[in-house]
């Protein structure tokens, strides 16, 4: 018999990261494990045990999740969900997700956030799909761009330990300019610059750049892998490009430009982009920039309506009435109005007996819209929004929608 979800002590996180790796098919080394340990708060763990074995396991993350407007909020970042195969569809991811979502609220958390194995695992727990990403590949036959890039500052290929010293901070201003985008703590460094062996997927280990201004200032970092291809002797090896951001976009177009030109590489190919990829602007030829896949990527969860709607900025200024269905976190079911606009943070609240609703929505399709990723109206057209006051869904699309020219939600890290 499994005993409720409870979190783990120092000695059960062996354990429990292997109920978690096991159920993704990895047989971690013991080096493996150590590396991870700083990631995993034990008081936010969960676990279900039958006798003394982690049967079932979920964490999070408390990091900062970039909202409209150039706003941050610490969300539960959730992570590391599994269910051992010999105890799956028993209803312990439900009683997992049961707990890790009443604890967070109990914490005062406004918003819980993940990234799914699968995409049909979360919306009966109240996740909206609100961003996605794609994979990309590029000829460097290809690669021109339009116009020519004016090379400023220096840009250098670095070792391991000078990078791990400056990329972080540039990274931390670029996520704080992206909304969508999640916080990078030491945990996620540690494991980037140990590039462990699995990380490499029959690639190599990472290749370091940073950009500095003229000024001396490091204001962009690639790290990239070379994928050995001679074909017939001729030079066919492939550039996986495992980060690229800047301070601004002029060092971003750098970075990609360095790339698209190092020898003896006949493509480029990147994992998790935007699907608005600036890179396609940048190219000559921007159908040479192929889409390989799109997938879901974040999934939003909101837990305290007024933390968290009071968070962002919105793109109009408006009051807008919501009915709003809630299954499993009952406590946000009801109206609420939203005041908001793009000066300052919105205010949701109650709505009193005389405030008729202009929109009918679940949660899940409330998190889709939250960082302006999602239009009400495309999830009106499937259903998903009912329109209760004329005009409504015009409205809304415009509220929701992104804040003074910020592009589309996009989070650059996985977790
Ligand atoms: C996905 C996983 C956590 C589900 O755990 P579980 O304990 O079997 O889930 P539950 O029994 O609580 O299922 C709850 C509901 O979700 C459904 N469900 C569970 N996993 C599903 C999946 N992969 N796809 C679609 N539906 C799923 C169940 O059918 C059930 O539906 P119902 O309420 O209509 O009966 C587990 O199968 C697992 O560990 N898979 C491998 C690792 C993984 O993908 N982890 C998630 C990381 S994001």
């Amino acid at each position: 018999m499994e005993l409720p979800p409870r979190s783990i002590t120092a000695e059960e996180y062996a354990p429990f990261s292997l109920c978690f790796e096991a159920a993704f098919g990895i047989q971690p080394t013991e080096a493996d494990l150590e590396l991870w340990r700083k990631a995993v708060d034990l008081d936010r763990t969960l676990a279900v045990f039958e006798r003394d074995e982690v049967v079932a396991s979920a964490d999070s993350y408390w990091f900062d999740l970039t909202l409209p407007g150039a706003r941050t909020l610490p969300v539960a970042g959730v992570t590391r969900v599994a269910v051992r195969g010999t105890h799956r569809r028993r209803g312990l991811l439900t009683a997992l997700m049961r707990t890790l979502l009443d604890e967070a609220h109990g914490r005062g958390e406004a918003v819980a956030v993940l990234t799914a194995s699968e995409g049909a695992i979360y919306g009966r727990f109240g996740y909206g799909l609100a961003t996605v990403q794609a994979s990309v590949e590029l000829s460097t036959a290809h690669a021109a761009f339009s116009r020519p890039v004016e090379r400023t500052g220096r840009l250098n290929q670095v070792d391991t330990e000078t990078a791990r010293k400056v990329a972080p901070a540039v990274h931390d201003r670029a996520r704080r300019r992206q909304p969508g985008d999640v916080e990078r703590q030491d945990w996620y460094w540690d494991v980037h610059f140990a590039d462990p062996h699995w990380a490499r997927e029959g690639a190599s280990g990472l290749f370091h750049v940073l950009h500095e201004s003229a000024a001396g200032d490091p204001d962009g970092y690639a790290a990239y892998r070379w994928k050995d291809n001679w074909k017939r002797g001729n030079p066919a090896n492939e550039v996986v490009v495992v980060d690229a951001f800047a301070d601004t976009p002029a060092v971003e177009a750098q970075l990609w430009r360095h790339l698209l030109d190092l020898d003896l590489a006949a493509k480029v190919s990147a994992w998790k982009r935007p699907l608005d990829d600036p890179l396609r602007w940048l190219l000559a030829d921007p159908r040479r920039l192929e889409v390989t896949s799109v997938r879901d990527d974040l999934w939003v969860r909101l837990l305290d309506l007024p933390a968290a709607l009071g968070a962002r900025l919105y793109a109009t200024t408006d009051r807008l009435v919501m009915e709003l269905s809630d299954g499993f976190c009952p406590w946000n079911q009801g109206g609420w109005a939203l005041e908001a606009g793009p000066d300052g943070p919105g205010r949701a609240r109650r709505t009193g007996p005389r405030e008729p609703a202009d929109l009918r929505l679940g949660v899940a399709e409330l998190g889709s819209l939250f960082l302006a990723g999602v239009r009400a109206s495309d999830l009106a057209r499937v259903g998903r929004v009912e329109e209760l006051t004329p005009g409504a869904l015009a409205r809304a699309d415009a509220l929701f929608g992104p804040v003074g020219g910020e592009p589309a939600p996009f989070c650059r890290s996985g977790f």
